[in-house]
């Protein structure tokens, strides 16, 4: 397995990830829907953001502290929910948790990742979860085992009526959604073989392979309903909102008016995402719609962005345009598939200094002071 200390970038840990996953799993982590415009573009719209500078400023190392909901961050970047985490490497969620909580940051364990949220009621908070569900009925039971397992904060992900086309999987013959048992096994097999390093850990990992791939057994509550949508409404969200009395986040917002709709719900933050346009495809650059978001209810609740972001300077283009905080799915999904928990420990630091180094040479001295002042109009 290699060691982080050959992670520089978040490309590296791209480069090493694909160089140790099956195929199959590392197109489920890199694709998107479609043809993959909107997952090209959520990047490329970042490179399009130009800073403007202040130079002569003798600025001392910067201050990247910020506040979400209440909670401090030492470093304004989350690590999205994601699914089947525990297919990466065998520290899954619980090394994702661990790795977040050292960089003084929060992580958000998806309803399908793999793990339940028991698997992870040991670890140190803050502990978010995120939510789907394809009834009222799955909701509640889910709603209830995530306050029951110590978590605090609770992510409605409003963008799955349906699961995009990601045609890297279709093409991989992986049944919709990815799910792995003895027979796909088999048919993917010249795939996994040709990866004997992670065929190696998930055996010796020692938990079972149908439990490790699949999301149903971490979702009891899902009884024989398939996960391949989860259709909430607004009426869905404030029902939500009246059992769940920490923090709650409305992810998959792409416009000023549902941003409205979430803070009418209740939502205490909404996270401008296209779910690294893996959903649908045609959809914004989820920075180009950020601006629009924050004129609509940043005022009311706090706003957060993801999708894109692979460099410090995206960090901070993100909070000048008036975001709270970030958040990252892949960057850190390679970092872990490359070497466990600490490679997800190495792009958080590599963010982080990349972070410090953009703001000195832009002569910003703390993440608050950074407004659109600092951008090219
Ligand atoms: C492999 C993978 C699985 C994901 N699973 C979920 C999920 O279970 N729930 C969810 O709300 N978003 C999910 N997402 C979307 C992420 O939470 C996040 O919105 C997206 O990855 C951000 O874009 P980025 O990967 O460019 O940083 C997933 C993303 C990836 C790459």
């Amino acid at each position: 397995m290699p060691t982080s200390d050959r992670i520089n970038s978040v490309a590296d840990a791209r480069r090493l990830a694909r160089r140790v996953l099956p195929r199959v799993i590392f197109d489920y982590v890199d694709g998107g829907a479609e043809d993959e415009v909107t997952m090209g573009e959520n990047e490329r719209a970042f490179r399009e953001i130009s800073f403007r500078p202040r130079m002569a400023l003798r600025t001392p190392e910067p201050g990247l502290e910020a506040t979400v909901l209440g909670i401090p961050l030492a470093l304004p970047v989350l690590l999205a929910p994601c699914g089947l985490v525990r297919l990466m490497h065998p520290d899954g969620a619980t090394g994702v948790a661990r790795a977040a909580r050292r960089a003084g940051t929060v992580s958000i364990l998806s309803a399908v990742a793999g793990s339940a949220p028991e698997d992870l009621s040991g670890e140190p908070g803050p502990r978010w979860f995120q939510l789907y569900a394809a009834t009222r009925e799955m909701a509640g039971t889910l709603i209830k085992r995530a306050t029951d397992s110590g978590f605090e904060g609770l992510m409605v992900t409003v963008d799955t009526p349906a699961l995009g086309k990601r045609e890297r999987d279709i093409r991989n013959g992986v049944p919709t959604p990815l799910r792995l048992d003895p027979r796909s096994a088999i048919q993917l097999g010249s795939q996994v073989f040709a990866r004997p390093g992670w065929a190696y850990r998930m055996a010796r990992s020692g938990i079972a392979f149908r439990r490790r791939a699949n999301p149903a057994p971490a979702m009891p509550g899902a009884g024989k309903v398939a996960m391949t949508a989860s259709p909430f409404s607004w009426d869905d969200v404030e029902w939500i909102r009246e059992r769940w009395t920490g923090p709650l986040l409305v992810k998959g917002v792409l416009s000023g008016e549902d941003a409205a709709a979430a803070a009418g719900a209740g939502a205490d933050a909404v996270v401008v995402s296209n779910h690294g346009g893996r959903q649908l495809e045609g959809a914004p650059a989820t920075v180009r719609v950020l601006p629009e978001v924050v004129d609509a209810v940043g005022s009311r609740i706090e706003v957060l962005v993801d999708g894109g972001i692979r460099r410090g300077g995206d960090v901070v283009k993100a909070l000048a345009l008036g975001a709270r905080a970030v958040l990252i799915g892949r960057p850190y999904l390679y970092g872990l598939a490359a070497c466990g928990q600490s490679g997800v420990e190495k792009v958080l630091e590599v963010l982080r200094s990349e972070m410090t180094r953009t703001m000195i040479l832009l002569g910003c001295g703390s993440a608050s002071d950074l407004d659109g002042s600092w951008l090219r109009g």
